[in-house]
């Protein structure tokens, strides 16, 4: 880094100046800009300082906003360091601001910066406004966006975006509830055999953690409810899988100490079979998960993990169990070229056994067959957040972040909503729009689980709304 203790005169103080100025004001927060070293005592300051409002893990409690995450990340996007750190000096911490130094808070940021996923470099985050002005807060890594997506899969892209028919009416009023308990956030939805529904919800909430409630619930073909299972048993229900033998298989993607970060296998009575991954153990390893997003079982037992839901921090990787659940191997490597993922969110097989990852990060789904070999990337499908194949190999793809504005979710062009077509030719033949009045002020709306029954009816599970929706061919 250029020196600023330069014996010049005035006028030549200024053109250094100017040209660290300009120099760093095309600096972005991936390039660097805080150390490890600083993070660590970051991490300090923000336990001693942050934590009791913001919370352990960055995730906000009550009016303490989240400093991590999509929302954050969007709130922040395209504004400076300097934005940030002034705002946080001079309102923070709430009961007492402007109580620390300078260093304390950049420190604090440092912290931020990397729970976020920003990468350490070499130099500090500077503790002078001016300086900090010249740190851009990209939610997006650039370089991400501009290798990878669409190499492959720019044949394919034919139809401009949202333009194919809906033939589809929604009931979002389908599933009949006992008295007392409503629909949490739900990202996993799926059918059985006898046309039974499926659905792990977050507890009435976006979230099981502290709940006793049940969040893994049947429904009859009529949208009846069965049954309930899993209470305490999981923070955050994500993924849902029905295999060939009506097991129902959920993910579990939060940690706490002692829970999560597993994936259960349950049968259709409720008892737990098995589980994958170490209860509150959130790592990479052959037998551990980050934040397992969704699970997928061959018909002859293969168990196939994607694992990582953050974009920049963690695993982003595809994990292979045989039918024992003894590990065979992992592939992904975090980033935006081809093979390479970002956001794992969903998983599921076509009737040939190619196995399509929604990397939701990267706006596209990867196709691999089952060793991890990359054969094909498709981006026709809009932003996944869900995928599921029919047994005649009918594609479901919802979409629940797409949005105009730079930042979480940027995709511009593209809106929201379920996408159905060919698992064969990559042809989009149906699209449903989301119906949120907003799309570009929510980081999530519409169904991010999704599952046909095969006999005509779409269900999408809503994380934002709080609902599964049933979509069939009505009348237009
Ligand atoms: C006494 C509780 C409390 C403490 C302690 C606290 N905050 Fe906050 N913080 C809040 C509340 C409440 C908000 C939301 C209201 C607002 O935006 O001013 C907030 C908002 C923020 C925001 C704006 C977030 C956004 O996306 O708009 C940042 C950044 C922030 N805090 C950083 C910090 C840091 C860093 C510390 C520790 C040095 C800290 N806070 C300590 C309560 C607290």
């Amino acid at each position: 880094m250029r020196k600023w203790a330069v014996a010049l005169g005035a006028g030549g103080v200024a053109l250094i100046a100017g040209e660290l100025w300009a120099q760093e004001a095309s600096k972005s927060v991936w390039d660097g800009v805080y150390t490890a070293a600083q993070a660590d005592r970051g991490q300090a300051a923000y336990a001693q300082n942050c934590a009791n409002c913001h919370g352990g893990q960055l995730a906000g409690t009550g009016e303490a906003k989240p400093l991590a995450g999509p929302e954050f990340l969007s709130n922040w996007n395209g504004l400076t360091m300097g934005d940030l750190f002034d705002r946080t000096r001079t309102t923070m911490p709430m009961d007492r601001p402007g109580t620390l130094s300078r260093e304390t808070y950049a420190d604090a940021l440092a912290y931020v910066l990397k729970f976020n996923g920003f990468p350490a470099g070499p130099t500090e985050l500077d503790r002078r406004s001016e300086v900090l002005a010249g740190i851009r807060i990209d939610a997006y890594k650039p370089a991400a966006s501009a290798t990878g997506a669409g190499v492959l899969a720019a044949a394919r892209v034919a139809d401009p975006p949202n333009s194919q028919p809906n033939p589809y009416v929604a009931d979002a009023n389908f599933f009949k509830l006992p008295a007392g308990r409503t629909m949490g956030s739900s990202s996993g939805v799926a059918t059985d055999s006898r046309g039974h529904i499926w659905i792990g919800e977050r507890c009435g909430a976006n979230s099981c953690a502290g709940s006793s409630l049940d969040p893994i619930v049947e429904f009859d073909a009529k949208g009846n409810f069965i049954k309930a299972f899993g209470g305490g048993m999981l923070l955050f229900p994500h993924g849902l899988f029905v295999d060939a033998h009506d097991h129902i298989w959920v993910t579990d993607g939060h940690t706490e100490p002692g829970k999560g970060a597993q994936v259960f296998e349950f049968d259709n009575t409720g008892k737990l079979l098995r589980t994958l991954g170490k209860a509150g153990v959130s790592a990479e390893g052959p037998d551990t998960f980050s934040e397992p997003n969704a699970v997928v079982v061959a018909p002859n037992g293969t168990i196939f993990v994607a694992d990582g839901h953050t974009p920049g921090k963690g695993p982003a990787r595809i994990v292979k169990f045989d039918a024992s659940g003894k590990f065979i191997k992992q592939w992904g490597t975090r980033g935006g070229a081809p093979g390479q993922l970002e956001v794992p969110h969903t998983i599921t097989l076509d009737s040939r056994g190619r196995l399509f990852v929604g990397d939701r990060w990267n706006n596209r789904i990867s196709i691999f067959d089952q060793d991890g070999k990359l054969l094909d990337i498709w981006s026709q499908f809009g932003r996944p957040s869900g995928v599921y194949i029919d047994r005649n190999d009918v594609i479901y793809v919802a979409d629940s972040e797409s949005r105009e504005p730079e930042g979480y979710g940027h995709h511009p062009g593209w809106k929201r909503g379920i996408r159905i077509g060919s698992a064969r030719t990559g042809e989009v033949t149906a699209y449903i729009p989301d119906t949120a009045p907003n799309p570009d002020k929510e980081s999530t709306s519409g169904p991010e689980g999704i599952w046909a029954d095969g006999h005509g009816a779409v269900y999408g599970a809503q994380v934002l709304q709080k609902a599964v929706v049933r979509y069939t061919r009505g009348k237009p």
